[in-house]
């Protein structure tokens, strides 16, 4: 067993079936694997001095590229809402449509603020984002093994990408599926392009991109990391896969929605701040340990 997997944060419901999946993707080769991961409170910090960090929306939410009238707004939505997204009590069936309410509302305020394209790198560099501990390990590592990372995430993909660039580990390895958002052309948001990927519907998102998971054919092994119980279809567009690790950060109401994880997760990673646990199995995957 990897070593880290006796941490105190890690739970797991079976870890004779996660010491299986182990053995049989070492024994199948790095060139077979692919990651998947969730961006926002997976790469990213869910909290850092004991206070919250921002997700792609919030960095937006928070910086001078909105008006004061908006960022109360897009607040009462925040209040309003995320229970609604972490309530155990509530089924996805009754969530998703107030998901998408949510979503909707929030990009509907965010253009009528024609938020410039270029000062989108100076919000990022002035919020308080923060990747994991341990994320340049794991960029970097993955990108040495030519291992193909896919960050799927129902946040803003302009702004997730400028994160990864200003930590210099957006990597030629790293594909991104997530909300763009479409500038005309004196550089003004007048909209987001394509179909909006919420909190449950990255089945359909990665239903919608089957050209990716094409080219990427040859990887039938994956590791996937996410934070919420929607994350786990993100890999529904991988053909003819053989084994799937499942890594899934257990952030917020922590007793209420353990089970439901341990469940769902191979690898549950109780308010662990940290890439420490993912890093051990990157680099037991690809012969490092
Ligand atoms: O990258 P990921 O898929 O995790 O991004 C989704 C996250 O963005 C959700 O967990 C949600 O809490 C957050 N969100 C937000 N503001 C919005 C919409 C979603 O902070 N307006
Ligand atoms: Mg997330």
């Amino acid at each position: 067993m990897i070593p880290e997997l006796s941490n105190p944060s890690v739970c797991m419901k079976d870890p004779q079936r996660v010491q299986e999946i182990l053995e049989a993707m070492v024994e199948a080769d790095s060139k077979t694997l692919q990651v998947i991961s969730d961006f926002d409170m997976t790469l990213t910090r869910f909290s850092y001095n004991g206070k919250r960090c921002p997700t792609c929306h919030n960095i937006l939410d928070n910086s001078k590229v909105i008006s004061e009238d908006c960022r109360k707004q897009l607040d009462e939505l925040l209040k309003k809402y995320y229970p609604i997204e972490i309530d155990s009590s509530l089924s996805v069936e009754e969530k998703l449509p107030m998901m998408v309410e949510w979503w909707t509302k929030a990009h509907e305020l965010l253009v009528k603020q024609k938020i410039k394209k270029d000062l989108l790198a100076t919000a990022v560099h002035e919020s308080e984002a923060r990747l994991r501990d341990g994320y340049k390990l794991f960029f970097d590592h993955l990108h040495e093994h030519s291992v193909p990372l896919l960050i799927f995430s129902a946040g803003i993909g302009d702004i997730l990408e400028e994160v990864i660039r200003q930590a210099k580990v957006f990597h030629s390895n790293v594909n991104v599926f997530s909300n763009y958002m479409d500038f005309d052309e004196s550089g003004v948001l007048r909209a987001f392009k394509g179909e909006l990927i919420h909190i449950y519907n990255k089945r359909e998102g990665a239903l919608l991109n089957t050209g990716h998971f094409q080219e990427l054919r040859t990887r039938p092994n994956v590791l996937l990391m996410g934070d919420s119980l929607g994350d786990l279809a993100m890999a529904d567009g991988v053909q003819d896969m053989k084994n799937i690790l499942k890594i899934g950060f257990l952030n917020d109401k922590v007793e209420e929605r353990k089970q439901s994880y341990l469940d769902a997760y191979d690898i549950v990673l109780v308010e662990d701040e940290t890439l420490e646990v993912p890093n051990a199995v990157v680099l037991h995957l690809t012969g490092k340990k």
